[in-house]
C-alpha cells in the first residue's frame, strides 16, 4: 500500500470508517437505550465536509472506506455522498454497514452509487426476539431488504451477528444456514463495552468466539482461512461451501496489532481507536479554514501519532468508554 499514514507502531492506515450519523431507527440493546440522546444537527458534519475528509484520506493513500452510523441510510441525501466517494480515483472499495431497514428501498441505488460490499446486522431470525433485541418490530422489513440486495450483483454481502449468551446464542446454527442460503458470509461478534446500557449485564452474557466455533464445528467442518477483508474478523472456510464464517473477538483474540484503520465520527472527530478516546477534531480545523485542503491533510498526517497501541476492554469494570457505538459506527 502507498498510504502516507503510518502510526508510531509501524501500522499502515489505509482504511477509513466514516459514521455519517449517530441517529438510528433501531435501539439495539447492546448499542443504546430507548431514550438515547442524539447530536444536534449543527454539531454533525455536513455531507460536503464528509466528502472533503474522504477525499483527503484517499489522496493520502486510503484504499478502503466503510460508511457506518448509527444507521447510515437514514441520513438525508446519503446517496449523493456515496456517489462522490465511490468516484474518488485510487479508492479500491466503498463499503457500508447497515441494519438493513432501508435496503428494500435503497439496494439498487446503493449498487448504482458504487457501493461494492454491504455488511448487514442480523442477530436473530425470530420476530419477537428481534423486537426484544432492537426494540423495533422490523424483522420482516430487514429480511426483505436482504432478499433485495441478494438479488443484486454486489461483490460481497456479509451478516454481522452480536451474540449474547442466553439471548440469541441458540440461533448461531440457524443464522449460518440463513447466510449460506443467501450466499452471504457471516461474522459473529463479541459484544464490546461501549457506552452505558441498562438492558443486560455485559459480563453475564459474554460468550467467547471459541465456544461458538466449537459448537459450529459439530455441524460444519471449519478450517482457518488466510483471507482477510482488512477488518478484524478471523475467517474460517466451511467444507463444501464458498462462503465463510468470521469471528470478531475483541475480548478473546485481540486484533489491535494489525489495526489498519481510523474512524471519523459523526461530529467530525478523527478517532484513533474504538476502545480509546484519542482523537483530533477535524471539524474545528475545516470550519476555521474551510478552503485549506492542505491544512486538513497535514492535520490528518499529524494526528497519527495519537494512535494508541491497543484497546483495554474489561468486562468486569464499569465501561471506560462512555460513547456509544452509534457515534462511531463500530
Ligand atoms: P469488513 O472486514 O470490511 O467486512 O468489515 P468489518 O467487519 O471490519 O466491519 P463492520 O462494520 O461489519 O463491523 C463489524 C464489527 O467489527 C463491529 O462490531 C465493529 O465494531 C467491529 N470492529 C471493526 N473494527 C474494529 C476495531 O478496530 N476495533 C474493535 N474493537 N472492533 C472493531
Ligand atoms: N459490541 C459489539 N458490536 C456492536 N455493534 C453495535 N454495538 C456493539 C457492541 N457494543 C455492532 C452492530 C453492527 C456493527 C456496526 O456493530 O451490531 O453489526
Ligand atoms: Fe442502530 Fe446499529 Fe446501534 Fe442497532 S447497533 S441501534 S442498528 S446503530
Amino acid at each position: 500500500s502507498n498510504s502516507m499514514l503510518i502510526d508510531p507502531f509501524g501500522r499502515t492506515i489505509d482504511y477509513l470508517r466514516i459514521s455519517v450519523t449517530d441517529r438510528c431507527d433501531f435501539r439495539c440493546t447492546y448499542c443504546m437505550d430507548e431514550d438515547a440522546n442524539f447530536l444536534p444537527r449543527r454539531d454533525i458534519l455536513s455531507l460536503e465536509e464528509i466528502v472533503q475528509v474522504a477525499t483527503s484520506f484517499v489522496e493520502l493513500g486510503t484504499r478502503k472506506i466503510r460508511i457506518t452510523g448509527g444507521e447510515p441510510l437514514v441520513r438525508k441525501d446519503i446517496l449523493w455522498a456515496l456517489e462522490q466517494i465511490a468516484a474518488l480515483p485510487g479508492l479500491d472499495e466503498l463499503t457500508i454497514t447497515t441494519n438493513g431497514s432501508q435496503l428494500e428501498k435503497m439496494g439498487q441505488q446503493l449498487f448504482d452509487a458504487g457501493v461494492s460490499r454491504i455488511n448487514i446486522s442480523l442477530d436473530t431470525l425470530k420476530r419477537e426476539r428481534f423486537e426484544e433485541l432492537t426494540r423495533r418490530d422490523k424483522l420482516e422489513q430487514v429480511l426483505r431488504g436482504i432478499e433485495t440486495v441478494s438479488a443484486l450483483p454486489f461483490k460481497q454481502l456479509k451478516l454481522n451477528a452480536v451474540i449474547l449468551g442466553g439471548h440469541n446464542d441458540d440461533e448461531i446454527e440457524d443464522l449460518v444456514e440463513y447466510a449460506l442460503a443467501h450466499k452471504m458470509d457471516i461474522s459473529f461478534i463479541e459484544e464490546m463495552p461501549l457506552g452505558q446500557i441498562s438492558h443486560h449485564d455485559r459480563a453475564k452474557v459474554y460468550i467467547s468466539s471459541d465456544e461458538l466455533r466449537e459448537r459450529l464445528s459439530q455441524r460444519w467442518q471449519l478450517s482457518a482461512s488466510e483471507r482477510s477483508t482488512g477488518g478484524p474478523s478471523r475467517y474460517f472456510n466451511i467444507a463444501g461451501e464458498t462462503q465463510q464464517i468470521g469471528f470478531i473477538s475483541p475480548h478473546s483474540h485481540n486484533f489491535c496489532s494489525t489495526c489498519n484503520r481510523v474512524r471519523l465520527t459523526a461530529e467530525g472527530r478523527l478517532l484513533m481507536c474504538l476502545g480509546n478516546e484519542h482523537s483530533k477534531d477535524l471539524k474545528a480545523v475545516m470550519r476555521a479554514h474551510p478552503e485549506n485542503v492542505e491544512l486538513l491533510k497535514q492535520t490528518i498526517i499529524d494526528s497519527l501519532v495519537l494512535k494508541p497501541e491497543k484497546h483495554h476492554f474489561n468486562l468486569e469494570e464499569e465501561p471506560q468508554i462512555l460513547r456509544f457505538m452509534s457515534a462511531t459506527g463500530g
